[in-house]
Formats: structure tokens, C-alpha cells, sequence
């Protein structure tokens, strides 16, 4: 068999076999495909497309990269969750704790920023000292512990998605269904949580632009979670606008900070509480109503917000920062982005706000890039405000002035400005289990 073989089958749209797809994921992580034919042979998935038998045999590939975590030592209904990707996506910061506050353990291993998207990770080591690359027993420990540990995938958990995940982020070959299902899943089974709650975002911002997309993917993933034996349940959350009002890592985190206080912006509090709510509900705490009522009280209580400073402490990190947010990395420039004309905010694109904030370092342009954790996008105008002429829509925060003059040039076609407040849109478009 051959590398190439397998590019040509797919870019010719045939269906792969189990053994083509077990030598193309076995290949890639031992180093003996090269970067440039599995770039091809990603490309060609992303045009072509897996069906559902692919799809799973890819899953299971993955899986079988490298180890799986055995969480047995840990008593209790283990809870994960995880996001398909958005723009100003920090809820694992508040939900996690907020679940943890209620003793459910929640083992969670995240991922860096991929393409327009952030991560959980990056975010994280914007807090001086944290450590996201903690080691099986060490993670193991924390969670036996505190009941809360989030880190990085460790070395060889999914070393296939480890390479696959950092090559489609710089080659336009994400936003697949089967490629972004894989991912999670192989990743979500290799971490042996009891019960997952995912959440599938849809709109400008994410990987899924529409809702039908989005419930393909949940559909997908719902269904490979419970045909392994996890109690997997999905959301369906909009990302047509940003969540919340920061986009950028030190920025995130004091949102996220800011959320657990009781004074974070009500679109990320809704989608938190109802992440939160679930991942209690698939750990069997009661109905679901009973378990949005325990989220807000785990942030009304602080109760979330000092398991959150818990965690950070166990994992090196200064938990100054989270009890002063304006002592987090703090960007050198900072600039305004004015509205051009007065009206009503009609559509912000989120990827196009996600874009800009990778031009201004947070995020990164190719594999190698060090990410600037102070920089940023802070809006101060969202869907449906009022705005005059010249009043301020975002600061954008960056440590080099050229960064920000290039996203500026993005962020101005990320705005439709109209005379009339468009109608409210919900927050939560759908639940699969
Ligand atoms: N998140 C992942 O873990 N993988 C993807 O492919 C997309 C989002």
C-alpha cells in the first residue's frame, strides 16, 4: 500500500477500507507519510468526504494511536465536555468548575487554537505560572484531589490527532464532519470519562455554518459516544456572533473570571449555564430544570469561582491574576475600531472577528507560531446595539502597532451596520442525545 494510492482513491471519491485508513493514520504518526501527502490526502476527505463507516473506522484509528487514560482511581460519574470551536468560546473555563463545585470530577484535556478558533490550553497558560502539561499521574491526582484538573493532551493520547489537528489548522482542512467528529471523539473515548456533554456550535463563527450541518456533526458524535458505552449528549449553541465580549487568551480568562463573579455578558452565561446544567444531568444530579438551578447558584454562591482559583493553584498558576484580573498579561498598543456610519448593529461575522484576532497574535499563522497571550479583540458593541458614527465598536489589543492596522482591514468588512434592530436570535438552537 501506498501513500499515494489512498490520496488518488479519495480525491477520485471512493470509499476507503478499514486497513487503508488504519495505514494512512499509522503512517502519519510514526512520521513515514510526510507532512505534504497527508496534507493532500486531507484535502481530498475535505472535498470527497467519509461516510458514516469511514468515519468511525478514522475514529478508531485515532484511538488506537496511543494510550487511553484510565480514570477508574477516580470515584464517581467522571463528566467531559468539549466544543467543536468558536470565537470568544471560553465556557470550559466557567462550566468546568461549575460542575466540579458540585464534586462531579471533570478530567478535561483541551486542545490549542485551531484556524479562527481558540483554545482551552492557550487560554490557560495566558495565567502566569499554569501549567497545562501535566502528567498522567499528576492529572489523575488532581482530579482524585480537587475534582477538577484541565490540561493538554498529553504526549501520547491521541498522538494521531495531535499531528492531523496542528496540520489541518494551517492547511484549510478543518471544517469536515468527519474530520472534526474523529478529532473529538477519538480524543473524548481515549479519556475514559463515564458521560460527555459536547457542544456544536453553528454560524459565521464555527466550522458548522448552518443548524443542519451542526446536527449532522452532533448526530455523529452522539452516536459514536453511545455506541462506545458514554452517556453523550450534544448542544446546539449559536456562533454567529461572538460569545461574550472578549476574544483573545488573557482577555478570555478575565471573562471567564468576570462570568463566575455574576457580572459576565448574558449570552455566555446562558450557554454556561446550560453546558453546566447537562454535564450535572448526565451525572445523574437530577432533572434537568434542578440542574440549571444548581449552575446559577454555583455562580451566585462563588462556589465555581473558588474551585476555579483551586485549580489554578494546583497547577502552578498565580491565582493573584484571577482574584485582580488586571494583573493578567496586558498588551503593549492598544487601538479603537470606530463605526463607520450610525445605526443598528445588523450581523458581526465571528470568523472574520476570529481572523482578526489571530492577525493581532492570538492565534497562530502556522504550526510554529508563539501566540501573544495579551492580545486581542475587547467589543464593546455587539449584534442589535445602537451605534453613531464614530462611536467605538471593539479596542483591539496587540504588541506590535503593524498587527493591528492588519486587522483592522479585516474587522471592517466584519460589520453589517442597518437602520433597524434586527429580532432576537436564541442562544441554544438544539439538544441531541
Ligand atoms: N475541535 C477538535 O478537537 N477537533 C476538531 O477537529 C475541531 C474542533
Amino acid at each position: 500500500m501506498f501513500a499515494l494510492d489512498l490520496i488518488i482513491k479519495k480525491r477520485n471519491g471512493q470509499k476507503l477500507t478499514k486497513g487503508e485508513i488504519e495505514y494512512f493514520v499509522n503512517g502519519y504518526t510514526k512520521g513515514e507519510i510526510p507532512d505534504y501527502q497527508a496534507s493532500a490526502f486531507l484535502m481530498a476527505v475535505y472535498f470527497n468526504g467519509m461516510d458514516t463507516d469511514e468515519t468511525l473506522w478514522l475514529t478508531e484509528a485515532m484511538l488506537n494511536s496511543g494510550d487511553r487514560v484510565d480514570l477508574s482511581a477516580i470515584p464517581g460519574v467522571k463528566v467531559d465536555k468539549h466544543s467543536t470551536g468558536g470565537v470568544g468560546d471560553k465556557t470550559t473555563l466557567v462550566v468546568a468548575p461549575i460542575v466540579a463545585s458540585y464534586g462531579v470530577p471533570v478530567a478535561k484535556m483541551s486542545g490549542r487554537g485551531l484556524g479562527h478558533t481558540g483554545g482551552t490550553v492557550d487560554k490557560l497558560e495566558s495565567i502566569p505560572g499554569f501549567r497545562t502539561n501535566l502528567s498522567r499521574e499528576e492529572f489523575i491526582r488532581n482530579v482524585r484531589e480537587i475534582g477538577i484538573a484541565v490540561a493538554g493532551q498529553t504526549e501520547n493520547l491521541v498522538p494521531a490527532d495531535k499531528k492531523l489537528y496542528a496540520l489541518r489548522d494551517v492547511t484549510g482542512t478543518v471544517e469536515n464532519i468527519s474530520l472534526i467528529a474523529a478529532s473529538i471523539m477519538s480524543k473524548k473515548l481515549a479519556l475514559g470519562s463515564d458521560a460527555i456533554v459536547l457542544d456544536v456550535k453553528t454560524g459565521s463563527g464555527a466550522f458548522m455554518k448552518t443548524v443542519a450541518e451542526a446536527e449532522r456533526l452532533a448526530r455523529l458524535m452522539v452516536d459514536i459516544g453511545n455506541g462506545a458505552g458514554r452517556r453523550t449528549v450534544a448542544l446546539i449553541t449559536d456562533m454567529d456572533r461572538p460569545l461574550g465580549n472578549n476574544i483573545g487568551n488573557a482577555l478570555e480568562v478575565k471573562e471567564a473570571v468576570e462570568t463566575l463573579n455574576g457580572k459576565g455578558p448574558e449570552d455566555l452565561k446562558e450557554v454556561c449555564i446550560e453546558l453546566a446544567a447537562n454535564m450535572l444531568f448526565v451525572a445523574g444530579k437530577g432533572e434537568i430544570e434542578l440542574c440549571r438551578n444548581l449552575a446559577a447558584e454555583a455562580i451566585e454562591k462563588r462556589t465555581a469561582l473558588n474551585k476555579l482559583i483551586e485549580m489554578v493553584i494546583r497547577q502552578g498558576g498565580d491565582p493573584k491574576v484571577i482574584e485582580d484580573t488586571s494583573k493578567l498579561p496586558r498588551a503593549e498598543f492598544r487601538a479603537e475600531w470606530k463605526a463607520e456610519k450610525s445605526g443598528f448593529v445588523e450581523k458581526m461575522n465571528a470568523e472574520r472577528l476570529g481572523i482578526a484576532s489571530v492577525l493581532l497574535g492570538a492565534g497562530r499563522k502556522t504550526k510554529e507560531e508563539a501566540i501573544d497571550p495579551a492580545a486581542g479583540i475587547e467589543l464593546v458593541k455587539k449584534t442589535r446595539d445602537k451605534v453613531e458614527k464614530g462611536e467605538t465598536i471593539a479596542f483591539l489589543y496587540a504588541s506590535d502597532e503593524n498587527r493591528i492596522h492588519e486587522a483592522l482591514q479585516v474587522l471592517k468588512s466584519s460589520i453589517v451596520i442597518g437602520p433597524e434592530p434586527v429580532p432576537e436570535k436564541p442562544m441554544i438552537l438544539g439538544r441531541i442525545q
